[in-house]
C-alpha cells in the first residue's frame, strides 16, 4: 500500500510556475476500503505551524487547498491515506517564483542593437560556500545562462514563445550546486529567437516584438556563514558580442569558433517595462530522447547524409574534432527524393547549422534554433563517422500517459507516428509543423488534436499556457481569436473551427483533468469569442457569408485551388458556433454563473433551430452531400433523435460511394470514426481505419512515414512529394484518429471530468484480435488487454487493471443475456469495478470471426487484394462490368453478390467455386 504519485497543478515538483488555483492530485497503489480518509499537510521549511492542513473522507484523489502562497518559497507537501487497518504517506514539494514581488534587476542590453549574439556577464566573489541559491531570470529573444562555465538547468530556447509585448516568462533555477566560495562568473548568451529573428511565412518579418536582445536577472544567495546576498542585473554587468554570428528559428545557426570575444563594455540599462514579467507557465523545452544515426548514406548525387530513422523535432549534436577554422555545414530535411537529399517543402526556412571549428574536441550543438528532420546533409567532412552524431529530441516536458498496441504492426506504427507528431509539435506552443517557415501556434490544428493529445501525454499545463496565449490575443482583438497564438502581431483571424479553439481547448482539458482552473482562466475569453461571432455574423443566431477555411485539406473539395472541402462553410461555421455557445453555457454552470448559463443555453437553442431550418430537412436529409456534413450533424447533436437514422444511413451511403474511404479534412476526421462506431457502424469505421490506399492513414505508413503528414497525399504512391507548396510530413492533426482508438478500440469512454469514473466499452472487430493499452490518469494506471479467440468457442478474454479510487463500468458488446466471468465470479447484470486486477471472460452472442460470403458486396470483395485476383480470374466478365479504369464505381457495387450475379450468366460451377473461396477468406 503506497502513494505512488503526487501532482501539483498536474506537474511533478514544479519550480517557479504560476501556481494560482492550486490543485494537488495523488495516486495510490493497493486496496483500500470505503472508510478511508485522506489528509494533506503543506509546510515551508521555516519553523512553525503547517501553512495548510486538511483531513477529509476519501471520495476522490484531489485537494484544492486554499492557501496564500508566498513568493520564492519551497513548500513541502505530505499526503496521507488511512483507514482502521493501514495507512500510507507520500511527500512532494513545489516552489514558488517571484509572484507579485517587484523585480530588483534591470533590463540590460548592449548599446549595439545589431549584435547577433549578445553576451552579458557578471563576475563576483562570495565570502563563503553556498547553502542555497536561486536564479530568477529571463531574456529576449532566447537565452542560455551559464555559471562558472556550466549550463544552468536543462532547458532550451527559454523563455519560450509568448506575445512578449504582453508577457515575458521568468524562469527559476536552483543553482546551489553551480556556485562556490570565492570567484564566480554568471554569463548569459542571447540569440534572436521568436522575439527578434526572422519569423512568419512568405519571407517573414524581423524584429516582430523588439529590436534589441536583452536580459533581466536576480540571483538570491544564502551562504553557509549565514549571509544573504542578491546579485541583480545592473550597470556593473559587462556585455560583448558572442561567437554565434547569426541565428533564427527558421534560419538555423552560424557558429564561428574563431571569433574573438573582446570589447567587453558596460551593459546598457534599458528603460523597458517590467510589468510584463510573469512567473512561468511554459513547461520547459528539454531533451527527451537522443536518436543515434541509423545509417550514413551516399546519395546518387554524391551527398553525404545522416539518416536518424525518425522524423522529429530537435537539434543535432556533433562531436567536434576538427582543426580550428575548419568549416562544416549541416542541412536538415524530412525525406529523400529518388535517393537524394530534398528540402523544397521547407520553403523559406534555411534550416542549416554552420560550424567554424574552435579546435576544441568536444560535443557541440546549436543554442538558439531547432529543426524538424529525419535526414541531415553533411558538407565539409571527408569522413562521416556515425558515432560523432546524435539527434537530441526536444519538446515540452510532458509525461507520456497513453499507450496502444495491437496485433497489426502497421496500426502500431501509425500510433507511434501519432506520438511522434505530438513530440515534434508540442514545442512550447502547439505548432502546425516543426520544419518549414511556419511553426506557428495554429489554433485550428491544436483544437482538432487537443483531445488526442491529452490521452497521449499530460498536457494540462501545456494547454493552460497556450490558453493564456489565446486569451491575450482575444483581449487585444475584441474577443476575436487570431489564426495563431501568439499572433506574432498578425491580426488575421476570426475563422470558424480555428477560432473555436478558444472554447474547445480549455473545455477538453477540463474534461480530461477535472480541473476547472483552466475554465476560470479563460472563461471571459470563451464568452468573448461567442459574443464576437454574434456581433460579427451577417445573420443573428447563425454564422454565414463569411470567409472560412472550412473542412481543411478534405479530399472532396471542388475547387482545387483551395484546400477546403465540399461541406458548406456556413453550415460548418454555424455548427461550431453552436458548439462554442454550449461549451460556454456548461462552463458557466461549473463556475457558478447561472445567468450566463441560461443566456448561452438559449443562444444554443436558437442556433440549433436556425441550422435545422436552413440545412436539415424534416426527414433528416442534410444540405451538403459529404461525409463531414453528416458526421457534424450527429456528433454535435444538430439533428433530433428521430432524424438520426436517416443521417447515419446517408453517411454510410456516402462512404460506400467514396469506396469506403475517408474523404474529410480537419473538421470531419476527428469525429468520423467515433460517429460511425457510436451509431452502430463500427465495422465500417474499422474498414476505413485499416484501408491502405489513398486516402487513408496506413497509406502513409506503407510509404514509410514515421510521423503524420499534413495531407492525405503528401507523398505520392511513387514516393515523390506532392508538389503543393504547403506540404509537410509532420503535421499532427490527422493523428486525431487516436481518440477513436482509445475510446472505441480500447473502450475508454464516457468519463467524468478527471476520469474518476469511466466506462470500459470497447467495440470489437475480428480484424484486430489482440489489443492492449493504458491510460495513466491522476489515480494511477488504467490498463487493459483483450484477446479475441479464433478457436471454435470464440471466447473473449480481458485483463483489466484499475487503480484505487477509479470506478470502471464495464459494458461489453454482444453480451446481452450472456454470463460474464470476472475473476471467476459470474455476472449477468451491470459490472462496476473499483481498484484491482481483473480477469474477465465471456462468449459473445454473435461471433466476431467473419469470412466473406455471397452476401458481401463487390466493393468489399474488390477492396481485398487477394480476393480481387480470384474475382478477376474466375469471373472476368463480371469484374469488367465493375471496372471503370480501376475504380469500382457502379450502381451494383454496394449490393450483395447474390443479387449482382443473378443478373449475369455465370455457371453454377464457377459460382460454387467462388463461394467456397469467399468463405475461406476472413474479413
Ligand atoms: C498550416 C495549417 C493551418 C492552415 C490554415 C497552414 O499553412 O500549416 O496547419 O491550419 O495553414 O490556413
Amino acid at each position: 500500500m503506497k502513494i505512488t504519485d503526487i501532482q501539483i497543478n498536474h506537474m511533478t515538483r514544479p519550480v517557479g510556475f504560476d501556481l494560482s488555483d492550486l490543485q494537488i492530485d495523488f495516486a495510490t497503489e493497493g486496496q483500500w476500503n470505503s472508510e478511508t480518509q485522506k489528509s494533506l499537510k503543506i509546510w515551508t521549511d521555516s519553523p512553525g505551524q503547517p501553512a495548510f492542513q486538511q483531513t477529509a473522507d476519501y471520495t476522490d484523489n484531489v485537494f484544492r487547498p486554499e492557501i496564500r502562497l508566498q513568493p520564492r518559497t519551497r513548500y513541502f507537501v505530505e499526503i496521507g491515506v488511512s483507514n482502521t487497518d493501514e495507512s500510507a504517506k507520500g511527500t512532494s514539494w513545489f516552489e514558488t517564483g517571484k509572484m507579485n514581488e517587484p523585480y530588483l534587476g534591470s533590463w540590460l542590453g548592449n548599446a549595439d542593437k545589431n549584435i547577433e549574439n549578445t553576451l552579458f556577464r557578471k563576475k563576483f566573489i562570495l565570502s563563503a560556500g553556498v547553502k542555497n541559491a536561486r536564479l530568477y531570470a529571463t531574456g529576449l529573444g532566447v537565452y542560455e545562462a551559464r555559471l562558472n562555465g556550466q549550463k544552468i538547468g536543462t532547458e532550451y530556447l527559454a523563455p519560450g514563445l509568448t506575445a512578449y509585448d504582453q508577457w515575458v516568462q521568468v524562469q527559476t533555477y536552483d543553482v546551489t550546486n553551480l556556485l562556490q566560495g570565492g570567484q564566480n562568473e554568471l554569463l548569459f548568451s542571447v540569440g534572436d529567437g521568436w522575439y527578434k529573428g526572422n519569423f512568419l511565412y512568405s519571407g517573414g518579418r524581423e524584429n516582430i516584438y523588439g529590436d534589441q536582445q536583452r536580459i533581466l536577472a536576480e540571483l538570491h544567495l544564502e551562504l553557509v556563514d549565514g549571509t544573504e546576498e542578491v546579485i541583480v542585473t545592473d550597470s556593473s554587468w559587462e556585455t560583448a558580442a558572442g561567437p554565434v554570428t547569426k541565428s533564427g528559428i527558421y534560419y538555423g545557426e552560424d557558429f564561428d569558433g574563431t571569433f574573438v570575444i573582446d570589447n567587453w563594455q558596460e551593459a546598457e540599462i534599458l528603460n523597458a517595462p517590467k510589468d510584463v514579467l510573469t512567473d512561468r507557465y511554459s513547461l520547459p523545452l528539454t531533451i527527451q530522447d537522443e536518436l543515434p544515426v541509423k545509417e550514413v548514406l551516399l546519395t546518387p548525387k554524391g551527398e553525404k547524409i545522416l539518416d536518424f530513422g525518425q522524423n522529429h523535432a530537435g537539434t543535432l549534436s556533433f562531436y567536434n574534432h576538427l582543426p580550428k577554422g575548419h568549416e562544416v555545414i549541416f542541412s536538415f530535411g524530412e525525406i529523400l527524393q529518388d535517393g537524394n537529399f530534398y528540402r523544397d517543402n521547407l520553403r523559406c526556412a534555411r534550416a542549416q547549422w554552420h560550424v567554424k571549428s574552435d579546435g576544441e574536441e568536444k560535443w557541440i550543438k546549436p543554442a538558439f534554433t531547432y529543426f524538424g528532420f529525419r535526414y541531415v546533409k553533411v558538407e565539409g567532412l571527408e569522413v562521416v563517422n556515425p558515432e560523432d552524431f546524435k539527434a537530441p529530441v526536444i519538446y515540452s516536458q510532458m509525461e507520456r500517459t497513453g499507450s496502444f498496441k495491437s496485433d497489426n504492426t502497421k496500426v502500431n506504427r501509425l500510433f507511434q507516428n501519432i506520438m511522434w507528431g505530438q513530440r515534434s509539435n508540442f514545442f512550447d506552443v502547439p505548432t502546425d509543423c516543426p520544419q518549414r517557415d511556419e511553426r506557428l501556434g495554429w489554433t485550428g490544428d491544436a483544437e482538432i488534436f487537443s483531445d488526442t493529445a491529452a490521452y497521449n501525454m499530460s498536457t494540462y499545463q501545456f494547454f493552460k499556457k497556450y490558453s493564456r496565449d489565446m486569451l491575450l490575443e482575444q483581449q487585444t482583438h475584441e474577443g476575436m481569436l487570431t489564426m495563431y497564438a501568439p499572433s506574432m502581431k498578425d491580426d488575421d483571424g476570426g475563422n470558424a473551427i480555428w477560432g473555436d479553439a478558444a472554447t474547445i481547448i480549455p473545455w477538453n482539458m477540463y474534461l480530461h483533468y477535472g480541473d476547472s482552473a483552466i475554465l476560470k482562466q479563460n472563461y471571459q475569453a470563451m464568452k468573448a469569442w461567442v459574443d464576437w461571432i454574434g456581433r460579427h455574423t451577417k445573420k443573428a443566431g447563425m454564422w454565414i457569408n463569411d470567409f472560412q477555411l472550412g473542412d481543411w485539406l478534405a479530399m472532396d473539395g471542388q475547387d482545387k485551388a483551395t484546400p477546403a472541402g465540399a461541406t458548406d462553410n456556413d453550415y460548418l461555421a454555424s455548427i461550431y458556433y453552436l458548439n462554442s455557445a454550449r461549451i460556454v453555457a456548461k462552463s458557466a454552470s461549473i463556475l457558478g454563473y447561472e445567468a450566463d448559463k441560461q443566456k448561452y443555453d438559449a443562444l444554443a437553442a436558437v442556433i440549433k433551430k436556425n441550422i435545422q431550418d436552413e440545412f436539415v430537412t424534416k426527414a433528416g436529409r442534410i444540405a451538403s452531400d459529404t461525409q463531414t456534413a453528416r458526421v457534424m450533424a450527429l456528433q454535435f447533436d444538430v439533428v433530433d433523435k428521430e432524424q438520426e437514422p436517416q443521417v447515419i444511413s446517408d453517411l454510410v451511403k456516402r462512404i460506400h460511394q467514396d469506396r469506403d474511404h475517408i474523404t474529410t479534412g480537419f473538421a470531419g476526421l476527428a469525429f468520423l470514426n467515433r460517429t460511425l462506431s457510436r451509431f452502430g457502424e463500427h465495422e465500417l469505421a474499422v474498414t476505413i481505419f485499416l484501408n491502405e490506399d489513398k486516402p487513408s492513414w496506413l497509406y502513409a505508413v506503407n510509404l514509410g512515414a514515421t510521423t503524420i503528414w499534413e495531407r492525405w497525399n503528401s507523398v505520392l504512391a511513387d514516393g515523390h512529394m506532392n508538389p503543393a507548396g504547403m506540404n509537410s510530413l509532420n503535421h499532427y492533426s490527422f493523428g486525431s484518429i487516436a481518440s477513436w482508438m482509445y475510446e472505441y478500440l480500447l473502450g475508454f469512454r464516457d468519463y467524468t471530468p478527471g476520469m474518476q469514473k469511466i466506462k470500459l466499452a470497447p467495440l470489437f472487430t475480428a480484424k484486430l484480435q489482440h489489443l492492449q493499452g493504458s491510460l495513466r490518469t491522476s489515480y494511477g494506471l488504467l490498463k487493459v488487454e483483450y484477446q479475441l479467440e479464433t478457436n471454435s468457442d470464440h471466447l473473449i478474454e480481458i485483463e483489466l487493471s484499475v487503480p484505487f479510487g477509479m470506478q470502471v463500468t464495464v459494458d461489453l458488446p454482444r453480451s446481452e443475456n450472456v454470463v460474464i466471468y470476472v475473476n471467476s465470479m459470474s455476472y449477468s447484470e451491470k459490472i462496476v469495478l473499483t481498484g484491482g486486477e481483473y480477469h474477465i471472460s465471456y462468449v459473445p452472442t454473435k461471433m466476431y470471426i467473419e469470412t466473406y460470403s455471397m452476401a458481401s458486396t463487390p466493393i468489399e470483395i474488390l477492396n481485398n487484394s487477394k480476393l480481387k485476383e480470384q474475382f478477376i480470374a474466375l469471373l472476368p466478365e463480371v469484374y469488367k462490368s465493375f471496372d471503370h479504369q480501376g475504380n469500382v464505381y457502379h450502381m451494383m457495387g454496394n449490393k450483395p453478390l447474390t443479387e449482382v450475379l443473378a443478373r449475369q450468366k455465370v455457371s453454377k460451377d464457377r459460382l460454387e467455386k467462388f463461394k467456397r473461396i469467399l468463405e475461406t477468406i476472413r474479413k
